[in-house]
């Protein structure tokens, strides 16, 4: 597989083609969902939950992701690997910037950081530095105990234009990616369109650039509750390699996410 870089990303959103993402936590996986196609490794703060038995991604360290992050590096085939800045990793600007660069030299190609519109000033320092950023908007866990749950966001017209003019907003301070968890399926396209980068949707409907989904779920190992925006790959396959690869044809055919996936 050619080795996936942000301009690989941008020519897939101007050509109108989507790409598939995943998270991954080690190596074997990195290895296999890499092969199968997915276009970029989340090494997301979810480990905080499905590896470490966490109630939320709180808990989650700066050093725990650089773990991760290197074993993810090892088993990648070309893959774009984004790594997760924990709650509070960015408790100030140089803390942010700090932190970003261990998850950088653990072999992040980008880094991932959760927020709203005043995410814009560190996104700036990290760009200007040779770190590319994703922002992450709508539904950001981190903000559980703020949020009292893990809701839907962007539902009312103002809430769905703050996060419009939020994602501008960081594409203007430098954000090279837009991802967008858990927003009626208009503000998912909305979004899409309103920038030029490309956005990223996890349970934000069918029109954005990328869909992605923590790897255990779509295995349907994960144990309790699975959001409304999951499907289970493993069913109709009879192979994990099977199913990574069902996942990235659907997102490419765009058959993923249906209806039931999507909030209205
Ligand atoms: O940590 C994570 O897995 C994430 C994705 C669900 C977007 O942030
Ligand atoms: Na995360």
């Amino acid at each position: 597989m050619k080795t996936v870089t942000i301009s690989t990303l941008n020519k897939l959103k101007q050509a109108g083609e989507k790409f598939s993402c995943l998270t991954a936590y080690d190596a074997t996986f990195s290895g296999q969902a890499s092969q199968a196609g997915v276009e970029v490794l989340l090494v997301g703060d979810s480990l905080g939950m499905v590896l470490q038995g966490h109630n939320t991604t709180l808990p989650v360290s700066v050093d725990d992701i650089a773990y991760h992050t290197q074993c993810v590096t090892r088993g990648n085939q070309g893959a774009l690997i984004m790594a997760d800045m924990p709650f509070m990793s960015n408790a100030s600007t140089e803390q942010l910037l700090i932190n970003a660069g261990k998850l950088m030299q653990a072999g992040a190609h980008m880094v991932k950081i959760e927020g709203e519109a005043w995410l814009a000033e560190g996104i700036t320092e990290l760009t200007r530095r040779g770190v590319p950023v994703c922002a992450h908007l709508g539904l950001t866990p981190q903000m559980v105990n703020q949020f009292g749950g893990y809701k839907v966001q962007g539902k009312t017209e103002a809430a769905a234009q703050a996060i419009i003019e939020a994602s501008q907003k960081l594409v203007a301070a430098g954000a090279s990616i837009i991802l967008l968890e858990c927003v009626p399926t208009e503000v998912g396209r909305l979004v899409t369109e309103a920038v030029a980068v490309p956005v990223i949707g996890i349970g934000a409907g069918p029109h954005t650039d990328g869909q992605i989904l923590v790897l255990q779920d779509m295995l349907g190992i994960t144990l309790g509750h699975t959001a409304k925006f999951v499907k289970n790959f493993m069913t109709d396959a009879s192979s994990i390699q099977q199913a990574l690869s069902n996942y990235h044809q659907e997102v490419k055919a765009n058959t993923f996410p249906a209806e039931e996936h999507c909030f209205s």
